[in-house]
């Protein structure tokens, strides 16, 4: 359903005094061919209202023809930026980047975020933003569930449709996403609400069921049956089960890259204002599925690399899988149970 400008622009304004903008500072506005205009126009008049210098940077798209999803996050790689140093320099010069065109992490991305800039990421359709503006309660939910990971040494998935997955943490830090970049040289995400943190390198073990009503990111879809992943040594090793088993093994046989199968980020849901089952209202071409990756109580994880995070593996393929109904503990305390956030635990 359509928004109006106003409340657009006033959500923009509280992101952007979450995030610290200040009169006076440079904010520059990353675009590329599948920019929401109205996303554009309101946040460049929030930021000006705001007192900010506002540039717009317009980049042509990449990779296109390497993908087989018309999904933004689905190639990870090279991005517009990649030897681009004019771009480079205009975005490390800034004090704020609203990034509109979906850069993903990269070595340039990492590079600019070293500098002090900021970058907040906001491609989601105008109705999705609006019902998901981020708050400072946001904020105090998902940084202590953060710190909790961050002071576990394994973290343990179980769900009655038989998952048991074990998975050493300590190697990678834990990253909070809360929706706004209120520190120098924070990346984040609008819309999110997440904890999430890494394997030890080769530590995560054991079986993943990803049930029917599971969802597959890029895929954009519910699964229809059963997929069972047997995980040794930091990798999915078999992908067995029916239809959608086939169909995400052959998705990821044509990236033809043992380390599409590692294990990546995992973690939990924290958002409330996010849903299950919003995915089954949208067409596909219209979201990026950040309601799945964020709903209060989901187990997410997630196949591919950890460079984000530090680690040395690259993969171009990279599929996030929400799962309902999980119980997730950290050394032997439960966290989710059964789906259920237990902020107490
Ligand atoms: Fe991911």
């Amino acid at each position: 359903m359509a928004i109006s400008d106003y409340p657009f622009i006033e959500a923009w304004r509280q992101v952007l005094t979450l995030s610290r903008l200040e009169a006076g500072q440079t904010v520059t506005i990353l675009t590329s061919a599948s920019t929401h205009p109205q996303t554009l126009s309101c946040a460049t008049i929030a930021a000006q209202s705001l007192g900010a210098i506002v540039n717009r940077l317009d980049l042509p798209p990449v990779n296109g023809e390497k993908a087989l999803s018309r999904d933004a996050l689905a190639y990870l790689g090279t991005t517009p930026l990649t030897g681009n140093h004019a771009a480079i320099a205009a975005l490390k010069a800034s004090d704020l980047v609203l990034d509109l065109m979906t850069l993903l992490f990269s070595p340039e991305q990492h590079e600019i975020l070293q500098t002090g800039t900021k970058i907040l990421l906001a491609v989601e359709p105008p109705e999705v933003l609006m019902r998901m503006v981020p708050t400072p309660e946001d904020k105090t939910r998902v940084t202590a569930a953060a710190a909790r990971i961050q002071a576990a040494r394994e973290m343990r998935v179980r769900s009655a449709a038989g998952t048991d997955l074990r998975c050493p943490l300590g190697e990678f830090p834990a990253i909070s996403e809360y929706g706004f970049v209120d520190e120098p040289g924070r990346w984040d995400h609008w819309p999110s609400g997440f904890a999430l943190t890494w394997p030890n390198e080769g530590g995560a073990s054991g079986r993943i069921v990803i049930d029917r009503g599971d969802i597959l990111l890029p895929q954009k879809c519910y699964v229809d049956d059963p997929i069972t992943l047997t995980v040794e040594n930091g990798y999915a090793v078999r992908i067995e089960g029916g239809l959608s088993a086939s169909l995400l093994d052959d998705y990821m046989a044509s990236f033809d890259d043992p380390e599409a199968y590692a294990i990546s980020h995992i973690g939990w849901g924290l958002q409330p204002r996010a849903r299950w089952s919003t995915l089954g209202l949208y067409d596909r071409e219209a979201t990026i599925g950040m309601d799945a990756r964020a709903f209060e109580g989901n187990f997410l994880f997630s196949l591919g690399p950890n460079n984000e995070a530090g680690g040395s593996r690259t993969t171009a393929c990279h599929i996030d899988i929400p799962l309902r109904r999980c119980t997730v503990s950290l050394d032997g305390r439960d966290m989710v149970a059964d789906g259920k956030v237990l902020d107490q635990a």
